[in-house]
């Protein structure tokens, strides 16, 4: 039993409502009986209480509908008593931060010092900042990124979120702030919005319509099941070194255009759906992540074999068909917003 099973306070989640922070509050319910969560979501486009329906009614569950940026009700919250942070509030888009970077400075610069700042004072004793292995930039065919790589990022979104670790970074070393950060591969799995790579082209090929490749689809990214991410939080929250850096990732790097095959090839549809189209201003050629710090130091593995992981997603995308034609309908906000209202 950790010291966080002992606390009668709460774990701020942020962003719960998305895909990721959504997957890590129900495998911390699942695991971490002993915990309170309280998830504060601004229920962006990509924000959707749709994902957390199977515990929405768990008593020791709360949504909280908050933007991170208002500081007066994050100082609100944290007063109600919080042990620790996990923020995965953001902006998370690349091809939006390409068309509009605004939004992505606001809440994940601006927003993520709001919340630093905020659990400063509330003298909260874990601060885990979710970002992503795109602040090291871009790789040539060979090597890896470690912790030690030098920041290069290349998007707007990803010069956002390092702009972030920065700031935590100078928190720790100026306040002394219990800031920990964690830069992980690209993940799929179950409630990923459709918008990404790996959901899109299933739910394109599911529909019969085309599935557009950027350039020549020879892209490397080091894939991660969500789930395997979720449990690499829980191990970085709980005995995690404050102002460490961990990497996490599955050494499990794909060409875009080979895991587009798979998919078209496990529907059983034709590999004539493929388009490539123009490629993205700026795209980053390769990501690979060497995760041996958080191996060596805190034990944690990756136990999901990609082959597996994609099985199990495409079947979730089958079986949930309904969840993800209502949000690319564009019905899901009126859905939600009939559904949920109550809780908006
Ligand atoms: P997502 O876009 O699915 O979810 C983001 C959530 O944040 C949404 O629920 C949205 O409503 C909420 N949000 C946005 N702005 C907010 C604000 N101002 N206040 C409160 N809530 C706000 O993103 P995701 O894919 O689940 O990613 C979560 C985190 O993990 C992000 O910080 C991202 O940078 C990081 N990350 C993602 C990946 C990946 O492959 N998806 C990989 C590594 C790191
Ligand atoms: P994405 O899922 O947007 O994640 P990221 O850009 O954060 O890595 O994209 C993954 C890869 O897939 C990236 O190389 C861009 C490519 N891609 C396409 O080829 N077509 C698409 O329609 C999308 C959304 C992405």
């Amino acid at each position: 039993m950790s010291a966080a099973d002992t606390r009668t306070e709460a774990l701020l989640v942020t962003g719960g409502a998305g895909f990721i922070g959504s997957n890590f509050i129900r495998w911390a319910l699942a695991e971490r009986p002993a915990w309170r969560i309280v998830n504060v979501d601004k229920l962006t486009y990509a924000g959707n209480l749709e994902n957390l329906a199977q515990i929405a009614e768990d008593s020791r569950y709360r949504f909280v509908r908050a933007d991170i940026r208002d500081r007066a009700r994050m100082r609100e919250l944290m007063g109600e008593g919080v042990w620790g942070i996990v923020n995965f509030a953001a902006e998370s888009h690349v091809d939006r931060s390409i068309e509009s970077a605004t939004e992505f400075l606001e809440t994940n610069i601006l927003g993520t010092q709001v919340l630093m700042e905020e659990a400063r004072e509330a003298k909260v004793t874990r601060f885990l900042q979710v970002s992503t292995d795109e602040v090291y930039g871009s790789l040539g065919p060979d090597g890896k990124f470690s912790e030690a790589t030098p920041l290069a990022p290349n998007s707007p979104y990803s010069a956002s979120k390092a702009a972030a670790d920065l700031m935590a970074r100078a928190a720790f070393h100026t306040h002394g702030f219990p800031a920990l950060i964690t830069r992980c591969s690209n993940n799929y799995g179950p409630y990923q919005f459709p918008e990404k790579l790996i959901p899109l082209m299933i739910t394109n090929a599911m529909a019969g319509e085309a599935l557009p490749v950027y350039g020549d689809g020879c892209q490397v990214r080091d894939w991660l099941h969500v789930a395997d991410h979720c449990s690499a939080l829980g191990v970085v929250l709980e005995r995690g070194e404050p102002g460490e850096v961990y990497n996490i990732g599955g050494s499990n790097e794909l060409k875009n255009l080979d895991i587009v095959r798979v998919i078209l090839e496990s529907l059983g549809k034709p590999q004539t759906l493929i388009r490539h189209v123009k490629d993205r201003p700026g795209h980053d050629r390769r990501y690979a992540i060497d995760s041996s710090k958080l191996q060596s130091r805190l034990g944690w593995r990756p136990s999901i074999p990609f082959g597996e992981g994609i099985r199990a997603t495409i079947r979730w995308y089958q079986e949930n068909t309904l969840w993800w034609q209502r949000i690319k309908s564009g019905e899901y906000l009126e859905y939600y917003r009939r559904t949920y209202g109550e809780r908006l």
